[in-house]
């Protein structure tokens, strides 16, 4: 996808350099060919040598070297790149940026080139958050740089958490493919399906049993399946978010009324079940509204269990998509309380996350996720619900290509 596209990875002082050896190896995999170029202070991180090793080519630390300034190097380098990635970018190199300040190879190639340039940042929370940073981040967005991250989460330091994580390799690798016009679509050709959001469980016409799902998540994987190319229906409780862009939403209540559409959606690739959907609902739904009457007391509400869509779209017959994903939103015991959901309902795959209310992941934006597989388990960090769902796609494409591989 990336054939033959030219890539001029600048990489500056941070822990997360050495993520950006996986980065290089990724976009050499599809096809690029990335040329490095280091700040002082990224090679107090990783050695030019190792992105030697895995570039394939020299890489560039010096503005006055020798070998290369009788051939205007910095003016070659910008030149001969379709684009420029500056990952990780420090606070540093974002501030020299919006100021045009030019004392390094890293800064000069910067300011000397038209090439599009995009920016993973990563730095302490407290730097990003900056209004310094934040002058810098707004004068390079109107400049026509693009950002990608950085995101929420544990830093380096112990101890600190926030938003200044540089984006993963592979996020990075998407927003780079998406730079070239959209070229890469992993999940073209494949049909999803994803549910999302509460069930409403009427008590009668006035009065229902919900819970507190916001369906950000869910509408996050939707659109990051959409936006990878799949054919994507999403089955949605009522929720107060926008039906994502390319994507085909039906919009039910109650548990019995996704179970069909999640039905009518078969045959599928891919299932993601990431609905709240309410175990038990009333007995019997009263179709006028009850009345306190005074002296009888509160009236019984007697519950039934409501259809398990995951477990039964794990377990069909006929049309069991090739993955199911579902998810354990857990109060305790986590991994043994997804394990035994993986079992008992049939699913590939467990995306389990604590939900305990001092988490905030219930109606929050971020989320630390659990892959929880038969053959083990993957922590994530804390990732915002948009990352984790990039993440899942990739994941699924990832492992939709294997299968058809082998
Ligand atoms: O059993 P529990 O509700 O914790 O299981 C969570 C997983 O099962 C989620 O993927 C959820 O969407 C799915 N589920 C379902 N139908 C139900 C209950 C849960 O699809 N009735």
């Amino acid at each position: 996808m990336l054939q033959s596209r030219r890539i001029l990875l600048i990489v500056s002082g941070g822990v997360a350099a050495y993520k950006c050896l996986d980065l290089v190896r990724r976009l050499r995999e599809r096809g690029a060919s990335v040329r490095v170029v280091m700040t002082a202070a990224a090679t107090q991180f990783v050695t030019p040598m190792s992105f030697g090793a895995i570039s394939g080519d020299r890489v560039f630390t010096d503005l006055f070297d020798r070998d290369d300034e009788h051939d205007i190097g910095h003016i070659r380098l910008s030149r001969e790149a379709d684009l420029i990635v500056v990952a990780p970018a420090t606070a540093d190199l974002l501030a020299k940026m919006a100021n045009g300040l030019a004392n390094d190879l890293a800064s000069t190639v910067l300011l000397a080139t038209d090439t599009p340039v995009l920016i993973a940042p990563a730095m302490n929370p407290k730097m990003w958050a900056h209004p310094a940073t934040e002058r810098n981040v707004a004068t390079l967005r109107g400049d026509g740089i693009s950002f990608i991250g950085p995101a929420a989460g544990e830093m380096a330091e112990t101890g600190e958490a926030g938003t200044g994580r540089m984006a993963e390799p592979m996020e990075i690798v998407a927003a780079i493919e998406a730079h070239f016009g959209g070229a890469a679509k992993p999940l073209s050709g494949r049909k999803m399906v994803v549910t999302s959001g509460p069930t409403v469980e009427p008590i009668d016409p006035v009065r229902f049993l919900a819970n507190r799902s916001s369906g950000k998540q869910g509408h996050a994987i939707a659109a990051a399946a959409a936006a990878a190319g799949a054919d994507v229906t999403l089955v949605s409780g009522p929720v107060s978010l926008a039906d994502p862009a390319g994507v085909n939403t039906v919009h039910v209540e109650t548990a019995r009324q996704m179970l069909e559409a999640v039905e009518a959606a078969l045959p599928a690739d891919v299932a993601v079940m990431a609905a709240a959907v309410a175990d038990w609902r009333p007995a019997t739904e009263v179709t006028a509204k009850m009345k306190k009457t005074p002296g009888s007391g509160p009236p019984a509400l007697t519950l039934v269990e409501n259809p398990d869509i995951l477990a039964t779209i794990g377990r069909h017959a006929s049309l069991r998509p090739r993955l199911v994903v579902g998810f354990a939103a857990e109060t305790n015991d986590l991994i043994a309380n997804a394990t035994g959901k993986l079992t008992r309902k049939g699913a590939d795959w467990i995306v389990a996350n604590d939900v305990s209310p001092s988490t905030g992941v219930m109606g929050g934006d971020a989320n630390t996720v659990r892959i929880v597989r038969q053959n083990g388990v993957e922590d994530w960090p804390t990732l915002s619900k948009e990352d984790v769902a990039a993440r899942l796609v990739a994941g699924i494409a990832e492992a939709l290509s294997k299968a058809d591989a082998s």
